[in-house]
């Protein structure tokens, strides 16, 4: 964890502000919070961000997001219209995929969305660092949804914000998850070059 940090340390930040502020969370604690939002989530308890949802989607980012979904549930064998399934699923987010660990990141609650692009740099350094030491992650903004309680948890001051929360750990490769690969498209789609 030592070097995955310090390798994500090494993020480039706004006039180098360094808004980041990490709670890694492992052993009981885990544990003891993962059961405290599997609760909420099973319980459909209302949520309080800290980020509002992501709005103004064109169709583009509508139809990738469905079929995100649609190849997800595919790969757990899950049908469309099974909502059992559906809320199975959507509720393994909260034990954390079975990962070991939990990051949480937060940033102090009167900085703006500069510093969150800072955020999601520290982030993806965080996770490749881990990826280059065999380890795997998966992002998660489902689990911010209960920011206040998790704040609370943690003995977080409940004006920070809660940015993203990461699992990690070993991939299970015979998770029928682990199969599941998103589809990106060929930079030429997304690029115009000027020369
Ligand atoms: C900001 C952000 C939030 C995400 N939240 C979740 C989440 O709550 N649960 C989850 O299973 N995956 C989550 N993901 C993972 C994305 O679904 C995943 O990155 C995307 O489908 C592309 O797949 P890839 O990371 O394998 O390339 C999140 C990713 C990002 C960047």
């Amino acid at each position: 964890m030592h070097k995955i940090l310090k390798a994500a340390s090494l993020s480039p930040s706004y006039t180098n502000t360094q808004p980041w502020e990490v709670a890694v969370v492992s052993g009981k604690k885990k544990e003891g919070l993962s059961d405290l939002i599997y609760d909420l989530a099973s319980n459909k308890a209302e949520g309080h961000p800290d980020l509002p949802s992501p709005q103004g989607w064109a169709p583009e980012h509508v139809a990738r997001s469905g079929e995100h979904g649609a190849r997800r549930l595919a790969a757990l064998g899950v049908q469309r219209d099974d909502e059992s399934g559906r809320e199975k699923m959507a509720l393994m987010n909260y034990r954390f995929y079975g990962a070991p660990c939990a990051i949480f990141l937060f940033m102090e609650g009167s900085l703006n969305e500069w510093s969150i692009f800072d955020m999601g740099l520290f982030t993806q350094n965080l996770i490749l660092a881990a990826h280059s030491l065999g380890l795997e992650s998966c992002l998660q903004a489902s689990v911010p949804k209960y920011s206040l309680e998790i704040k609370q948890f943690l003995g977080i001051p409940e004006h920070k914000k809660l940015i993203i929360c990461i699992s990690l750990g070993y991939a299970d490769a015979d998770a029928k998850l682990n199969t599941y690969r998103a589809i990106k498209q060929d930079p030429e789609e997304f690029t115009k070059w000027f020369r």
